[in-house]
């Protein structure tokens, strides 16, 4: 299947290249739920914590191929002003309301930049006395050397400037099932 970029989704604004169609979205979602379903069990009450809100069409799509039982939760932390840049502020706006203490914990990100954000959000979730705390990220740019490393991958991206399926550039853009380069 192809993406073809619908003109009226994009307000006037041009994309530089589709880099994820789709498909191929879809495909590596379901084969990273399958690895999901596979590290944990029903006694490890797997609580989902998505990073909002870059995360919640990955999360939406990745939590249904989940097959376990789950409980899903949200974070918002707010890293970038309005730029591309990061700033390497972390602001805590919202936390998780579930229980942490004994479960299993996956963090689920958009993509993983400059890694700011997640150095700051996993040890204030660690504190909690979660049984196990990994990180699933759909995208990672290796910019930075995170410790620890998400422990699933959707895919290594381009060091270019991402939007779509969840990441957006100034809160627009969100909204493109496909990912693109702008
Ligand atoms: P970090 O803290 O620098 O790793 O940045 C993480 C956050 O920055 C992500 O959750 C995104 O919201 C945002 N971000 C990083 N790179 C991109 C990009 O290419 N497009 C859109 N958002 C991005
Ligand atoms: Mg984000």
């Amino acid at each position: 299947m192809t993406t073809v970029p619908s003109p009226a989704q994009l307000g006037g604004r041009s994309l530089e290249r589709v880099v994820y169609a789709e498909e191929e979205i879809r495909r590596r979602v379901e084969a990273l739920a399958r690895e999901i379903t596979e590290a944990y069990g029903p006694e490890d009450e797997l609580l989902v914590v998505g990073l909002l809100k870059g995360s919640f069409i990955f999360l939406a799509d990745l939590v249904r191929r989940i097959e376990l039982p789950l409980k899903v939760d949200f974070l918002v932390a707010a890293s970038y002003g309005a730029g591309m840049v990061s700033s390497g502020e972390v602001r805590l706006l919202y936390d998780p309301e579930a229980r942490l203490t004994g479960r299993a914990v996956v963090v689920v990100e958009d993509i993983v930049d400059s890694g700011t954000t997640l150095n700051r959000i996993l040890p204030l979730l660690a504190a909690r006395g979660p049984k196990s705390l990994e990180l699933c990220a759909l995208l990672h740019k290796r910019r930075v050397r995170l410790d620890p490393e998400p422990r699933w991958v959707g895919f290594e991206a381009p060091a270019e400037f991402l939007v779509g399926y969840g990441l957006d550039h100034r809160e627009e853009l969100r909204h493109l099932p496909y990912i693109a380069s702008l």
